[in-house]
């Protein structure tokens, strides 16, 4: 019984390596980060169609944001995700920042399954929000 529990899981192992990228692998299971934030000025939770959310927090100084995480209860195509979509919005202008979108998130971890595609989705539309989160912050301090 034992041994087929561990086929099983090997079989799952592999199926997993067989189906990611290395790089979309390599967020999954070693996510760039990945945890809340103190002293963000951006910050958005959003709830995707598959029920699992996303939080981003942002801090960006001068219109750029300088440090990007994520939390997330969803599945290691999110993970992914939002390691991928961290990594690409750092160092970039808000305004570049919010024309990142699913396709550039799964460019950028060399595709994703299809089941997992709406995730970068979620990822890329938190971002976003977590974008407009700061670009309202300023209005009102203004
Ligand atoms: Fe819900 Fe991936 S985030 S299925």
């Amino acid at each position: 019984m034992e041994h087929e529990k561990e086929e099983h899981e090997e079989t799952t192992i592999e199926e997993i390596k067989a189906n990611y990228s290395r790089v979309a692998l390599d967020h999954a299971t070693n996510p760039r980060n990945m945890g809340d934030m103190q002293g963000a000025n951006g910050f958005a939770s959003l709830k995707g169609q598959c029920g699992d959310t996303i939080k981003i927090w942002l801090k960006i100084d001068n219109g750029v944001i300088t440090d990007a995480t994520f939390t997330t209860d969803g599945c290691h195509n999110a993970i992914a995700s939002c390691s991928m979509v961290a990594e690409l919005a750092s160092g970039k202008s808000v305004i570049e920042s919010k024309n990142i979108e699913q396709q550039d998130i799964l460019d950028a971890l060399g595709g994703l399954p299809e089941e997992g595609e709406h995730c970068a989705t979620l990822a890329a539309k938190t971002l976003k929000a977590a974008i407009e989160d700061y670009l309202r912050r300023q209005i009102k301090s203004q």
